[in-house]
Order: C-alpha cells, then sequence, then structure tokens
C-alpha cells in the first residue's frame, strides 16, 4: 500500500481530489466507487470547486456508492443519497442516472442487492474506488466478524459503529440497525482503491493497517492484499506509526 502522509485534514482532502480530478480528465467515463463519512467532505468540496473553477467534466461519469442505511428514506437527511447529493452530485454536471446508491427504501433488499452488484459488473467494475475507515475498522458497512461478504448485501451494524454513527442523529435509537453494503468483491475488484484517514480516533487502527498482518476482525486490513492501494492520511491518523 503506497502512503501518503499530509500535515491536515486540507491537505489530505486537496491531495484525494487532485487523484480523482485527474482519474477523471484521463479517462472521462470513469466508474468511480464513492464513500460517505465526515472524512470524504472535503475532497468533495474540492472536487465541486474543481468543477465550478476548470470545468471538470462529469458528464460521462458513472458512480457506485459503496452502502446505504436500511431501511431509510431517501429524504432523510442522515440518509447517504442525501449526503451525497448535498456534498457532490447537485455541485457537479453527473447525469442522474449515472448514479448508482443502494435503495434504503426498497422493499425486496435481496434483489436490490444482487441488482446492485450486476450493475457494477456490467459497468466493469469502478476505475477509482474512494474508501474512509470505520474505528472498528470496518470499511464501507462491511464490520469486523469471522466471515465477510464478499457480494453486496444487507448486514447488521454493530454497536461500535451504532455509537460512532449516532452523532449525525438526533439519538442514538434513531441510526437504523442494518445497511446495505458493497462486499468486497465490489471493492477489492476496483483497479485503484483511494483510502483517506483522517484523525486522532483513528490512530490505533492505522497502526493495525500497517501491522503486516491482515485479520477479518479489522476489515480494512484485507486492503494489503490489493495491489493498487494509495492510503492518504493526515499527521494525527498517523500519529502511532
Ligand atoms: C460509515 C461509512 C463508512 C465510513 C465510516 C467512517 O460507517 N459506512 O464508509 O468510512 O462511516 O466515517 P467517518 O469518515 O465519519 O469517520
Amino acid at each position: 500500500m503506497k502512503k501518503i502522509i499530509c500535515k491536515t485534514y486540507e491537505e489530505m482532502s486537496a491531495e484525494a481530489a487532485f487523484i480523482i480530478a485527474n482519474q477523471v480528465r484521463t479517462k472521462p467515463d470513469s466508474v468511480l466507487g464513492l464513500a460517505t463519512g465526515s472524512t470524504p467532505i472535503g475532497t468533495y468540496k474540492r472536487l465541486a470547486e474543481e468543477h465550478k473553477k476548470t470545468g471538470l467534466d462529469f458528464s460521462q461519469v458513472k458512480t457506485f456508492n459503496l452502502d446505504e442505511y436500511y431501511p431509510i428514506k431517501r429524504d432523510n437527511r442522515q440518509s447517504y443519497r442525501y449526503f451525497m447529493d448535498e456534498n457532490l452530485f447537485s455541485h457537479v454536471n453527473i447525469p442522474p442516472s449515472n448514479v448508482n446508491i443502494p435503495d434504503g427504501e426498497c422493499s425486496a433488499p435481496e434483489k436490490e442487492c444482487s441488482d446492485y452488484d450486476s450493475g457494477l459488473n456490467k459497468a466493469g467494475g469502478t476505475d477509482l474506488q474512494l474508501l474512509g475507515i470505520g474505528n472498528n475498522g470496518h470499511i464501507a458497512f462491511i464490520e469486523p466478524g469471522e466471515n465477510l461478504p464478499l457480494a453486496t448485501g444487507l448486514v447488521e451494524l454493530t454497536q461500535d459503529t451504532i455509537t460512532a454513527n449516532s452523532r449525525f442523529f438526533e439519538k442514538e435509537e434513531d441510526v437504523p440497525k442494518k445497511a446495505i453494503s458493497m462486499g468486497l468483491s465490489g471493492i477489492m475488484g476496483s483497479k485503484h482503491i483511494l483510502l483517506l484517514i483522517s484523525g486522532k480516533a483513528k490512530a490505533t487502527v492505522v497502526k493495525e493497517l500497517f501491522s503486516g498482518k491482515v485479520t477479518t476482525q479489522i476489515p480494512a486490513t484485507l486492503l494489503n492484499l490489493h495491489p493498487n492501494v494509495t492510503v492518504i492520511l493526515d499527521e494525527e491518523a498517523a500519529g502511532l506509526l
């Protein structure tokens, strides 16, 4: 894994936006895997600025988001659909039909999941997959466990994740207990994985990530098996390396 340590969150975001913008310029019909959470917000802000200032063109780009809470209404401010519209899609010229996010309102989640993987495979997988990481080492909503899912599926969130993500909700009880998450095949099938990590709270998991071992108890460690991963960290996240 290639490691880039930046001084601040802003530098990390600028570096990530530079890599993504370059991907889109080099291949205008790129398939991008996108992530939510607080970490990529600065990156999306810079991509939106890049579109405004230089006309960075998203008209042929296709996107597949990693995950969505289940069940959740699209117009719920905490849905990942809402997040993506708010932070990126409403600021760039991507056609809505090119955007793929698991549907938190679907009535048949199993079908939704298999359709999602079919769409991803039909698109040829992602050229670049943007990732964040949970404090417990989850990627997307692939939670620690003995077995990790290969396919997109409906997953139970761990208490750790529910507690961590409750900061966005009014109260912890409002956090959905389940989510639809891309599986490891979708993520590891990407040509280039770009993992962003920021803040002191992630320093312990970062140490595990670079420990030279892989374990399903820290799903992100499996990224060590991928041939083309770039990890961009800020100094706080890299504090224990
Ligand atoms: C959520 C998302 C992950 C994300 C993680 C970390 O659980 N499903 O994709 O990486 O949060 O979020 P943050 O960047 O806010 O720490």
